[in-house]
């Protein structure tokens, strides 16, 4: 699904990717985890489209990606919700913005906001929501575009630890009704071991360790001990506190 060749980008002296090689398995899902700055945020804008390589090519189903792809799902770290919007018309206006028929978005908006269980907040304001809510609206206003390709950027970190368990599930969960490739970059060790099947280890701008992940998907993985440790094993690739 994706190859990343030979990576580099800098932001005028600053080299935020330093010749990164990456291959992702289509229906996959992938974790990058590293301390702050090494250079996660910028790789997955990469793929995203949203940021221009100075040297190296991505390759996403075969095709040299050149400008933002429309199968490419964003949820970005601050939720990038409208606010003059209700939650009902910041997922439905997405649809609508492709040219959705008027009837399949309402039906659309009404399933995705009934599956992540936020329908009831249908008519209110980004700004009276909880941090949970507004990342399961984010959810929803992608995965209503139905991208085969979901990247996600620290989804979790702006909430309180219940809450962070709550939206790992809810990713987790759809991720197992319909596969697509998946990844999310995060800097929390368990969200990497709880959703990344594979799990890729950042150091400043490098790609320093990949690592499978048998526990990935598995009934009860926070009861289970060797869920953690596996943690501890991701942890002692990680070079500064984070
Ligand atoms: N727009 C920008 N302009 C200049 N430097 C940037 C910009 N964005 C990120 N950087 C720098 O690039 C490096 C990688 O940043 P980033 O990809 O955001 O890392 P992470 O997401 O891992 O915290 C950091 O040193 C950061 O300061
Ligand atoms: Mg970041």
């Amino acid at each position: 699904m994706i190859d990343i060749k030979d990576l580099h980008i800098s932001y005028g002296k600053e080299v935020a990717l330093d010749n990164v090689n990456l291959h992702i398995k289509k229906n996959t899902t992938c974790a990058i985890i590293g301390p702050s700055g090494c250079g996660k945020t910028t790789l997955l804008y990469t793929i995203a489209g949203l940021i221009k390589p100075n040297k190296g090519i991505i390759y996403i189903n075969g095709q040299e990606l050149n400008s933002i792809r429309k199968n490419t799902g964003v949820i970005l770290q601050n939720y990038g919700l409208l606010p003059w919007k209700t939650v009902w018309n910041n997922v439905s206006f997405a649809l609508l913005t492709r040219n959705d028929i008027k009837n399949d978005a309402i039906i659309k908006t009404e399933n995705i906001l009934k599956e992540l269980g936020i329908y009831e907040y249908k008519d209110k304001y980004p700004s009276e929501l909880s941090g949970g809510q507004k990342q399961r609206v984010a959810i929803a206003r992608t995965l209503a575009l139905e991208p085969d390709l979901l990247l996600m950027d620290e989804p979790s970190s702006a909430l309180d630890a219940m809450t962070k368990e709550h939206i790992q599930n809810i990713i987790l969960n759809i991720y197992k009704q319909k596969p697509t490739t998946l990844i999310i970059v995060t800097h929390n060790i368990e969200e990497a071991a709880f959703l990344g099947q594979k799990i890729i280890i950042m150091d400043k701008a490098n790609i320093i360790h990949t690592m499978d992940n048998p526990y990935f998907g598995k009934d009860k993985l926070r009861e289970n001990i060797d869920f953690y440790s596996f943690c501890l094993e991701v942890r002692k690739w990680i070079r500064e506190a984070i």
